[in-house]
């Protein structure tokens, strides 16, 4: 629901399972907004929608919270990085981020797992190197770790059993 009062709206929706009220800018971005509830694994570096540091999966689908504006999250749901683990219990998809070493300094990786875990969502069986690449298309990282990012993901699909663990709630 949007309530619009002096220049500010009230956006209401969910974010990592459970209900958030928004209040600010309708222009504002969602990076701003999360992070203002703590949401801290969510990360800008850009700002323009080109580095996919700052993805979160809305409705299952990655998007550049730097460029979603407040508005744009009435009744939809959220997931950062913080809801993809289930408490202190990290995703399978997280777990093979550490296993395979899939970082360096780790400011990119939110937003990596965030299309990884998509695309694993909307594929079946062992993925490719190619596949994986594709699905992980406009994601950037300083440190390099491409490979290993590429490798992580490419075991999961093996495995599969990341599915039910790192499924969207
Ligand atoms: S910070 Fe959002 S895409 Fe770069
Ligand atoms: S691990 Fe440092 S930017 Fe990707």
């Amino acid at each position: 629901m949007m309530n619009e009062m002096n220049d500010e709206i009230t956006v209401t929706c969910r974010i990592n399972g459970g209900e958030a009220t928004l209040q600010g800018d309708p222009a504002g971005s969602t990076v701003s907004a999360l992070r203002a509830r703590g949401l801290y694994g969510v990360r800008e570096t850009c700002g323009l929608g080109v580095c996919g540091t700052c993805t979160v999966l809305l409705d299952g689908e990655p998007v550049s919270s730097c460029i979603l504006p407040l508005y744009a999250l009435d009744g939809r749901n959220v997931q950062t990085v913080e809801g993809a683990a289930n408490g202190e219990e990290l995703s399978d998809l997280q777990k093979q981020f550490i296993e395979s070493q899939a970082f360096q300094c780790s400011f990119c990786t939110p937003g990596f797992l965030a299309s990884a875990q998509a695309l694993l969502d909307q594929t079946e069986g062992e993925l490719s190197w190619q596949e994986v690449e594709e699905g992980l298309q406009g994601h950037l990282c300083r440190c390099g770790s491409y490979e290993a990012i590429n490798e992580a993901v490419r075991t999961c699909s093996r495995n599969r059993n990341c599915t039910a663990g790192c499924a969207a709630s």
